[in-house]
């Protein structure tokens, strides 16, 4: 179910966290219409790795990859208020949004730092929070299949 302007969003997000898709945001759609005026949140007052200017369809859509990635609702890291049961969003109580920024800037810097050195780096092999979380809040432990005994297998052309 990933449409076209849904996916769009993704890429605005990939491209905002890890800023050297250049090439991502040459495909950005023209801005939101009115219509979606409705997704307006108050201006964010405590970003710390995020842009402190990104739009609020910017931000929701990098939350909206986290929920996805993750597999969760935004009441993973966002704390609520115990009266109005609304999130807070700029609040830092709760330990799992701090690890979500430690886990955003580890995600920049594998990206920045690290896949940018590979000699053949392709431009769309970036690492995201769904490459390692695949749906889950906690990564799920790779078993390699037991090694096959017998004639080795075929060269890859
Ligand atoms: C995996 C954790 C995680 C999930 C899930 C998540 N967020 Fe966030 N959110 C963060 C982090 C981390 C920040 C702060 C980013 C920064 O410091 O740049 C943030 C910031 C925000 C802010 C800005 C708050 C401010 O005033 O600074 C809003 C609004 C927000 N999130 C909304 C949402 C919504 C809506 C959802 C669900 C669709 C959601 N978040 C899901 C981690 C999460
Ligand atoms: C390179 C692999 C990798 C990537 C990329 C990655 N994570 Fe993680 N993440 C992990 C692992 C592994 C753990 C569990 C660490 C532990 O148990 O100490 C984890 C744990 C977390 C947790 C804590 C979960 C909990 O239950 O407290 C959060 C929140 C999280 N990641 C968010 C994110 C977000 C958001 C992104 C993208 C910005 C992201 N991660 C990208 C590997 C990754």
């Amino acid at each position: 179910m990933l449409h076209g302007k849904h996916l769009s969003r993704v890429l605005i997000a990939a491209s905002l966290l890890f800023p050297s898709v250049s090439l991502l945001a040459q495909t950005a759609p023209p801005a939101a219409p009115p219509s979606e005026a409705h997704h307006e949140m108050p201006k964010p007052t405590n970003l710390k790795v995020l842009p402190k200017n990104i739009s609020s369809k910017d931000l929701m859509a990098t939350m909206h990859q986290f929920t996805g990635s993750l597999g969760v609702h935004c009441n993973f890291c966002h704390v609520e208020d115990k009266t109005t049961h609304h999130l807070i969003f700029a609040s830092d109580a709760k330990p799992e949004k701090k690890s979500a920024r430690v886990m955003m800037r580890m995600t920049q810097t594998i990206n920045g730092k690290y896949l940018a050195q590979l000699p053949d780096h392709g431009s769309m092999q970036k690492v995201g929070c769904g490459t390692c979380h695949r749906g889950k809040s906690t990564p799920t432990e790779f078993v390699p299949p037991p090694e096959q005994h017998g004639p080795p297998p075929a060269p890859a052309k």
